[in-house]
């Protein structure tokens, strides 16, 4: 008998049960790229803003706040990194561009 009910509970909460652990494994993805893209940031670009004064140096709180400036200076102006020893690799370039696009930036 209680494992029918378990059933029927099971059958009829089904898609809510579906529906938000794919949320959760959402909302995981995206911090996991965040994290992935914070390395990036702090491994390609820090360590030379860190050398000047008043030069952003990315932190997990502040990179959100900075990822319209970086798409500029990254993907439109191509100013950044600076340095022709500092390019970002294909699959660095790529997980900015989608950490980017997965921001609701206007
Ligand atoms: C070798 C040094 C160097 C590296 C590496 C570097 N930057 Fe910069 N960055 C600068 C300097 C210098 C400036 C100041 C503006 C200028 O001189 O063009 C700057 C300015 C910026 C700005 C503009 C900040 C503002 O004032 O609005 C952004 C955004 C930026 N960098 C992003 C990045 C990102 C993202 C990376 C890594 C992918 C990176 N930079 C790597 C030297 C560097």
């Amino acid at each position: 008998m209680s494992h029918l009910l378990i059933l029927i509970i099971l059958f009829t909460n089904w898609n809510t049960i579906i529906n938000s652990s794919t949320y959760i494994d959402s909302i995981n993805q995206k911090v996991e790229l965040k994290k992935e893209v914070y390395f990036i940031l702090n491994t390609k670009c820090n360590f030379c803003h860190a050398k000047k004064k008043n030069r952003v140096i990315f932190t997990l709180d502040n990179m959100n706040s900075f990822s319209t400036s970086i798409e500029q200076q990254v993907f439109i102006n191509k100013k950044m990194p600076k340095g022709r020893k500092n390019k970002l690799n294909m699959a660095e370039e790529e997980k900015l561009n989608i950490w980017i696009n997965s921001l609701d930036n206007p």
